[in-house]
This record gives C-alpha cells, structure tokens and sequence, in this order.
C-alpha cells in the first residue's frame, strides 16, 4: 500500500510562526512535525509516499527530507497544492500517485505513540471501502465526529458544538480507488473547504466505512495548545525514538 502525507495549507491558527515557515517544519519537542507522520507511515511497512504541501516554504520539505532514504523509503514523492483548498482538494493531488490502488492518508500535523501497523494489515484484510481511526478525547468539538447507532457509524459531523459521542475522527484513513471519483463529486464548506468528513460520510452512504480504535496517545498539533501537548507527550514517552 502506498502512503500519502497532507502537509498544504496555510497553518493560520499557528501565526506568527507560519509567517516564516511551513506549519509542518515546526518543532515538535526535538524533530520538525512532519517526521512524525513520515516515520509513522514508514514504521508500517509503507516505503512508497507522496508528500503534499504548498505555500511559499515548499521547497524546504525537499531539504529536509530529500528522498526519504533516512527513513527507510523507497520513493518519496512531492506536489504542490494550490490554496488551501481542505483536506480533501489536497489529497485529490495523490490520484495519479495511487495508480488505483489503496492508500494510507496521514495528516502532517497529526503525532501517534504507537505504530498504526494492525490497522494497516486490518485495512489490507478488509478488500475495498474505507478505514478510519478513532480516539476517545475530552474535546470532540474541535473534530469530526463519529455518530454511532447499534455499534455502527451512522454519520461524521465536522467540529459538532453539541458531540454526539467523545470520540474523535483521528487524521488516519485508509482509502480504495473510490475516493478520488468522491472527492470529484465534493462541495465547498460552510468555511470554503473540501472536506474529508464528506468523503467520510459518502462511504458510509455506500456502507463501505469500518473503523479501528487508535491505541496509545493520539494529537494534532495545528494550535498552540495541542503543539505545546505533542512535544510534552513526545518528550515523556520518547515516541520520537520508536515511532
Ligand atoms: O486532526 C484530525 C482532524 O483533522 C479531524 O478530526 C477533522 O475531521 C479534519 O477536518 C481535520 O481537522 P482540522 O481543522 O484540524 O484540519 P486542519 O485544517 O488543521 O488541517 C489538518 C492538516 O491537513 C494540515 O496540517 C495539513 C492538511 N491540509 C489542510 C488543509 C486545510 C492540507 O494539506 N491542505 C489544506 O488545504
């Protein structure tokens, strides 16, 4: 399976600091963000990734990462998206990248503990649709939400005020073919965006979404709070050396 890394848009919520550079090339406790999600992917056995990204700092990412051989890869790939168009007009990029085939997605500023590599052979075992990965938090409005009835996901609400469940939508999914011909088919947001949780919920429309719960400690770290938190949870588990 090959892997795609989301790492485009502006990083607004984090100014001053993405004045100068690319949200996903920030600190998190000793290493830039993105060699989370890379080494992540990596340590699940994906060693074919195309990174996504835009802005004025794009080509850093290619200084710092280069061809991915530090991590173990075999091919890493980029483009460039235009705007900020949301989660799901970036990973529209990744079509021809995919060739067809299904793909792990991994948000740029989203950390784990521990490896994703069940949930990857999960997926492979699965045949098509789609997988997502979910994570009890205190604070479900700040994502999208699984809606539940008799066990199974009935819809996802994107940053719910009132949350149906305490679960967040983790930025880990795993797509079939489908959800390029999906993304096709998207209307912009109440706040301009493509949104993932559509695509989301158009597999679930189809009956094709199943779902894993994320084990150990899961974060974003696109505010200033939750960057803070991931160098704190990375610094005291030292999952920058295991992940
Ligand atoms: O972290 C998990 C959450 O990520 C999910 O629970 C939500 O359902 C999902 O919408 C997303 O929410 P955020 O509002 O936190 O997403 P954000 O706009 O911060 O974007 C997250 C990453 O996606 C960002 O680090 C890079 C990538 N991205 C985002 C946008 C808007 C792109 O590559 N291009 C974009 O245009």
């Amino acid at each position: 399976m090959k892997g795609v890394i989301l790492a485009g848009g502006l990083g607004s919520r984090l100014l001053p600091c993405t004045k100068i550079t690319n949200k996903h090339l920030l600190p998190v406790y000793d290493q830039p963000m993105v060699h989370y999600p890379l080494r992540c992917l990596a340590s699940a056995g994906i060693d074919e990734i195309m990174l996504v990204t835009g802005g004025s700092f794009a080509g850093d990412f290619l200084q710092l990462l280069g061809n991915g051989k530090e991590f173990g890869l075999k091919d890493l790939h980029y483009t460039y998206q235009e705007g900020e168009g949301g989660i799901a007009d970036a990973l529209r990029l990744a079509e021809d990248f995919a060739d067809g085939g299904k793909i792990a997605v991994i948000l740029g500023d989203n950390i784990v503990e521990y490896s994703i590599r069940s949930a990857v052979e999960a997926y492979e075992a699965q045949g098509s649709g789609a997988r997502i990965l979910l994570k009890t938090v205190p604070d479900p409005e700040r994502f999208g939400v699984p809606v539940f009835e008799d066990g199974r996901i009935v819809r996802v609400e994107e940053k719910p005020s009132n949350p149906l469940s305490d679960f967040a939508v983790t930025g880990i999914y795993f797509y079939d073919h489908q959800v390029f011909e999906m993304i096709r088919d998207l209307k912009p947001s109440d706040r301009g965006e493509l949104e993932i949780s559509d695509v989301n919920n158009m597999y679930i429309e189809r009956g094709q979404l199943e779902w894993s719960e994320l084990e150990g400690w899961w974060t974003d770290a696109g505010t200033f709070p939750s960057l803070l938190r991931a160098s704190q949870l990375v610094a005291e588990s030292g999952a920058n050396k295991t992940t």
